[in-house]
Formats: C-alpha cells, structure tokens, sequence
C-alpha cells in the first residue's frame, strides 16, 4: 500500500546570497519583500512535472503556494496564503508557516525540566500556542537551494537563541522542503540543542483540494483509531480515548462537513494519535476532493496529528481575492501530542545536547 522508500540522500547543498545566483534544475528565487523591521525575505520556487509548484518563504519557513492538476490537468492552488509579506506579518493564523518551537499548547504556560522551571509567554488564554508570541512562524530562516536526488529541494536554517520565547538551549533548526519528482511534498526536519529543550515541530498549512470554498465536501480518511481528550481549553487530560462511535471517527472514509454540527466546539481541532507499529514513516491520513479529483495522502513519523478544521477562519482577506470564510481550508498538523512537557506517558518532546531531532512528513499527491 505504502510507495514510499527510504534512503534518500542529500547529494549537496548550494550556498547562495546573491539572489537569482544559483542554478538548481527547478528551483527558482526572488525576492518576497522586507519585513516591518527591515529583514529581506526571499522566496523559492520548486517546479515539478505536470506543472506543480510549490513556494516556500523565509519568514516563518512557510508554504504559500502549492499548485497541482486536478482531473482534467487545470492547474489549482491548494493552501490557503496571502500576497504580500505585510500580510503574513499583521494577520496569518498560522498559515503554511513552520510551527515551534512547540506546537499546539503547552497548559499554564510554564514548564519543569531538570528540575528547572521555565515561564512561557500566556498567548492563548492561560496556555501558550505555537512557541509562544514572536515563535518560528515569525522569525526570517536562511534559505538555500539543494540539490537532492529526489527533486528540487529547499533547505531553511534558524538558530533559535537560548532563551527564546522562554525555552532553554541554543536550538539549530533545519527544515527541508523536497518537492519529488514522484509528486509528493516531502518535509524534513532536524535539530540540535545545547541544553535539554522541548521540541516539538509541525507545518501549519491549511489544504483546500478545490482551490475555493469550504471543505465541506473532502474525503477523509485519518488512520487513527484513537484521540487525545481535549479539556475545554484544548489542553488534553491525559486520556486516550476512542474515536469508535463518535463524529471524530475518521477511520472509514467521511466527508468532513457531514457530522461537524454534532462537534462540540463546531468542527474539528482535536490531537489523533496514529495507528502504527513502529515508529517509521506511515500512511496517517487520505483527503480527497470528489468534483476536482484531487487526492492527497500524508505519511508522518509523528506519533500524531492535530486534524484542524480552519473554525476560526471568518472571513479572513487572502490571496488573489479570496475570502477564508469559515472551514475554508484544514490542516493536519504531524506533531508529537499537545501538552507533552505535562504528561510524562505522552511520547517526550525532550531533546538532549548530543541528540538529533528529525522527523518526516510526505504529502503525496494524486488525482483519482
Ligand atoms: C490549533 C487551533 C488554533 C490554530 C491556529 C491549530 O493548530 O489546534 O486551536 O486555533 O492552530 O490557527
């Protein structure tokens, strides 16, 4: 069932300052503005067979384009975005950005390591979201062209200070985007610590197959026959509970309109743990399209993912013209379990000085 194969090997890394300077095969730079406090954004342009097209940003380490073909080959934009840097920078919930240094929530806003206990910045309600207030979704990454066997590839760097936003550790983060020349999206993530520190990453896009409207009417399976019980504020209670009998059940395939009215906060954020074996890369979750036959399925190392179903989008301005009404796109979110620093039976998000982080997501796509 599963395609995927190991092995793919970085074959070497360009290094450019020169904006246009470069000559990756399919790989194209320019410039994406400057931000508020005068840091240069690049962007990157991976361009794949059949017209597919990812970009990717430097601020934040964001997707804010991804082109594909639906049946008939017209090609769509997929995730949801904006046109100018000003915008990401005023008003983005989170879309396409590179999400940490923890994502999803840590409860009270505060955690104990080693004995040690480190406040957080309070930036939803009580708890503390996405890394906290100026996360990695808002810092300017380096970014360089690779050349990778697999296709044309981007690689982002940050240094996250000892320090930032309250976490410990100098951080030295990586996150590579691959666009394959089999059609997928493939995302590599890695990083090294000085001092132990939770981290825990996840790509924040928002999907919408058709290009347009709600998501009302996509096919989704989720592999996962379990989830993280959410309190009221979303922090989970420690309870895995099945998914069996509820409208949270995506183990069959289900439209994601069909049983929202049924969910409790009116549509889906809720923390899937995936089915799986071991801890190697698995088919978590198929979305499909039915009127533009697009099809997308994500394979994850992760142990889970936040299924999001854009319910505070409400009329959000975005690109070429487009008005993000509510659930007008929905993002699965591969990420280790909310709350993890609190719930010591949750898979750690602790990482040591000599140890390497890395994850894997792949977003492969299809038409049917
Ligand atoms: C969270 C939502 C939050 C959203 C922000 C998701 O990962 O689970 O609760 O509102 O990100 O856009």
């Amino acid at each position: 069932m599963v395609r995927f194969t190991c092995g793919v090997v970085l074959l070497g890394l360009l290094l450019t300052s020169d904006l246009g300077a470069t000559s990756v095969a399919g790989v194209s730079m320019d410039s994406f503005g400057t931000t508020g406090d005068g840091q240069a954004v690049t962007r990157f342009t991976l361009d794949g067979p059949g017209g597919v097209r990812a970009r990717v940003i430097t601020y934040g380490a964001t997707l804010t384009e991804l082109w594909l073909p639906d049946r008939q080959g017209t090609l769509g934009d997929v995730v949801l975005g904006f046109d100018s840097l000003a915008e990401y920078e005023a008003k983005s919930p989170y879309f396409g950005c590179t999400t940490g240094r923890v994502a999803n929530r840590i409860g009270g806003a505060r955690f104990t390591l080693d004995g040690v206990e480190y406040p957080l910045a309070a930036n939803d309600g009580a708890n503390t979201l996405h890394g906290g207030r100026r996360g990695l979704d808002k810092q300017v990454w380096q970014g360089a062209p690779v050349v990778h066997e697999a296709g044309p590839a981007v690689r982002l760097t940050l240094v996250s200070p000892d320090g930032d936003e309250g976490f410990p550790g100098n951080l030295d983060l990586a996150v590579t985007y691959i666009l394959t020349r089999d059609g997928e999206l493939r995302l590599e993530y890695q990083a090294t610590t000085d001092k132990a520190t939770p981290v825990n990453l996840t790509n924040h896009s928002y999907f919408n197959l058709a290009g347009a409207g709600t998501v009302h009417g996509h096919i989704l399976t989720l592999h996962a026959s379990r989830y993280t019980e959410p309190d009221a504020n979303l922090i989970p209670t420690g309870r895995l509970l099945p998914v069996a009998g509820t409208p949270l059940d995506f183990t069959r395939p289900a439209s994601v309109g069909g049983r929202m009215g049924q969910v409790s906060i009116g549509g889906y954020d809720h923390n899937y743990v995936i089915d799986r074996a071991d801890t190697g890369l698995v088919l978590t979750a198929d979305l499909y399209e039915p009127a533009s036959g697009r099809a997308m399925e994500v394979l994850t190392t992760e142990p889970g993912v936040q299924f999001y179903s854009g319910n505070f989008l409400s009329g959000l301005a975005g690109k070429a013209g487009a008005v993000y009404v509510r659930h007008a796109g929905l993002c699965l979110e591969t990420q280790h379990y909310p709350d993890a620093v609190h719930r010591p039976e949750f898979p750690s998000i602790i990482l040591r000085p000599g140890q390497t982080y890395r994850q894997v997501t792949v977003h492969r796509f299809s038409t049917r």
